[in-house]
């Protein structure tokens, strides 16, 4: 039986080290795993994929994976942890991102606010928001999220 003890391995490379996702599987496991059980090419799918160990390693690996969860939370992070960037993208996103909420932060300031930035820097309402957050952080907070997620989910920004 290989010694499949991996607490003294590094965990982190790649990806893998993005979140500290519950119950995570340490890689060098899912590794040898898809070593034995697929070859290169082949379509790995991982039905819980939690925040995506097996799909990261498996794309290092040559093959395709396809995950599902049922967390969105979990979909979010295996989604950003096994996708390619092109070199220069996060910058240019944080660019468009940091320009935008830079103008609809200052705008906030001015007498007249528009109902469409008004929207947009509303957060969600839960219990004691406005305990937990100052009213100007939970604005900013509503913008970035908003310019993130018209962003991420296609709509121009
Ligand atoms: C232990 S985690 C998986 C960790 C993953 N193997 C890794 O190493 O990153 C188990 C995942 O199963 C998901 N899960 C539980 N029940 C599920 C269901 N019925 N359908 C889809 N996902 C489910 C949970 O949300 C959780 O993210």
């Amino acid at each position: 039986m290989p010694d499949l003890d991996f607490a003294a391995h590094n965990t982190l490379y790649a990806t893998h080290g993005l979140h500290a996702y519950a119950a995570k599987c340490p890689p060098q496991l899912v590794n040898y795993g898809l070593h034995y059980y697929s070859k290169p090419g082949e379509i790995v799918l991982d039905p819980m994929t939690g925040s995506g160990t097996t799909l990261v390693e498996a794309k290092l690996m040559g093959r395709h994976a396809v995950g599902y969860d049922i967390d969105p939370l979990a979909r979010l992070i295996a989604q950003v942890k096994s996708s390619k960037l092109q070199d220069g993208w996060v910058e240019q996103a944080y660019e468009t991102i940091y320009k935008k909420a830079t103008k609809d932060i200052a705008a906030l300031k001015s007498r007249k606010v528009s109902s469409a930035l008004r929207a947009r820097a509303t957060p969600p309402d839960f219990d004691n928001r406005n305990y937990w957050f100052d009213k100007q952080v939970s604005a900013a907070l509503a913008i970035l999220a908003h310019l993130n997620f018209t962003r991420f989910s296609g709509h121009e920004v």
